[in-house]
């Protein structure tokens, strides 16, 4: 039998559940610190929720099948459409703004690269009912907050930052009628990625002829606001929401990490306004985190709709980008106390012992056979306890321990009801 995880799947030793628990941990933290409530919902969902009908890469890799009932599911590829369910679900009940995170582990048939695999873990973190910049404005706070706080500064990180308004503006010049916009949008998000020839039979059933996307492309590379304002108008709605969006960077110390990026417009179809990609500056990786508004949402699945806007943060990409910079830290087994009987008479002495640790707090690992006292040190250095607890006879009669601080060689006789009041090593 082959012992490998499916591929483009992970398994987590325990070493490596440290370390993934120490980048979720920054997720969750980060979350904390903007006071974002946390959310779940089922990693297997209805396949309906997915399967948009504007040619997005995520809806050609789902991982698909039919239940035991026949019922069509999928596993989640993202959370958002997740999100947009258990908000419907509430209807007019959820006391708006929402902010709420989650860290979903997603599931797509993906072509793999460093970075991208079947399934990662996803940091989602959106705000739903409120319509202005300074969502937007919040979201990219706790993104910038979440980089620093890994080590990683505005030159190993920057955040691109667009609006699909400048795209809807054109085609709406061009007569382009909206009901193409979301198609054309994840068309266009495709020419950064295949060769324009493989698209053009797309493009011309969506009635963009060879100059129109020639217009386009020509508009997108445009990288001035003021440049693109002179295209489509300066009081157009894009432009001032990008405006808009740079003040409140400055205002909250992160404008550095920003640059207006006219050709982004991300691969998701239900983007409606700014959308954010966040790369590494080396330029040796695919995007760390993408998101944006998505206004329209919740009508495509029967409801009213709520403005909205969020991210996705992976924890491949980012994990890459901490490792060739040297920022990925070595997480420790970390146990407080190993507990040892020098015989088997003092087991269940040992075990007392083991429990009055455990009451107040410390973990506690207990040697559950008959062992060797050099067998005990070498288990401490294997597990990482800070301190050996050992039970011997004689100390035992005399109601006491004898602990031993792994990191000094330090010996103290502790006695038995002391043995709490001892400080944390
Ligand atoms: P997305 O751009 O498809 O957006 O993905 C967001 C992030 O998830 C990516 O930038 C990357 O970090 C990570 N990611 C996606 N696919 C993979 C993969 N195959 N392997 C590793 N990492 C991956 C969304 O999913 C939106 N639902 C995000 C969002 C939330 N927008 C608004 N709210």
């Amino acid at each position: 039998m082959d012992l490998s995880p499916p591929r483009g799947t992970r398994d987590f030793f325990p070493a490596d559940m440290r370390q993934q628990n120490w980048l979720l941990g920054h997720f969750r933290a980060v979350a904390a610190l903007f006071a974002f409530e946390e959310y779940d919902a089922p990693v297997v969902e209805s396949e309906a929720l997915y399967t948009r009908k504007a040619g997005e890469e995520i809806t050609d890799q789902l991982y698909n099948f039919a239940d035991k009932g026949g019922r069509r599911l999928a596993l989640r590829p993202e959370m958002t459409p997740s999100l947009a369910r258990l908000v419907l679900q509430k209807g007019g009940s959820l006391a708006l703004p929402l902010k709420w995170f989650s860290v979903p582990q997603c599931w797509r048939y993906e072509r793999m690269t460093r970075g991208r695999r079947r399934e990662h873990y996803q940091w989602n973190m959106d705000i739903i009912g409120v319509s202005a910049v300074t969502a937007e404005a919040e979201l990219l706070a706790a993104l910038t907050t979440f980089f620093k706080g890994l080590g990683l500064g505005p030159a190993d990180v920057g955040i691109k930052v667009s609006n699909r308004k400048i795209l809807q503006g054109l085609l709406e010049g061009l007569g382009v009628p909206d009901d193409r916009f979301a198609p054309v949008c994840v068309l266009i998000d495709k020419l950064e990625k295949v060769p324009r020839t493989a698209i053009e039979g797309d493009m011309a059933a969506l009635g963009l002829d060879r100059s129109m996307v020639d217009r386009i492309v020509e508009a997108l590379s445009l990288d001035e606001l003021d440049r693109i304002a002179a295209a489509i108008g300066t009081d157009h709605p894009g432009i001032a929401e990008l405006r808009h969006l740079f003040d409140l960077a400055a205002d909250y110390g992160y404008a550095d990490w920003l640059s207006f990026e006219a050709s982004l417009v991300r691969g998701l179809a239900y983007y409606t306004g700014i959308v954010f990609e966040a790369f590494d500056r080396g330029g040796d990786l695919r995007a760390i985190c993408g998101g944006g508004r998505y206004d329209r949402l919740l009508s495509t699945f029967g409801g009213k709709d709520a403005p909205a806007c969020g991210f996705g943060c992976g924890d491949a990409v980012i994990v890459e980008l901490l490792r060739d910079q040297g920022l990925l830290p070595a997480v420790p087994k970390a146990v407080d106390d190993l507990v040892f009987a020098f015989n088997a008479d003092l087991r269940p002495a040992a075990m007392d012992v083991a429990a009055r640790l455990r009451q107040a707090g410390r973990s506690v690992d207990l040697i559950l056979e008959d062992k060797k006292v050099r067998w005990a040190f070498r288990r401490a250095d294997q597990i990482g306890a800070a301190r050996l607890v050992l039970l011997a006879p004689d100390e035992w009669a005399a109601g006491q321990v004898r602990i031993k601080t792994l990191s000094t060689g330090a010996e103290q006789n502790v006695p038995l009801d002391q043995l709490t009041e001892t400080r944390r090593a």
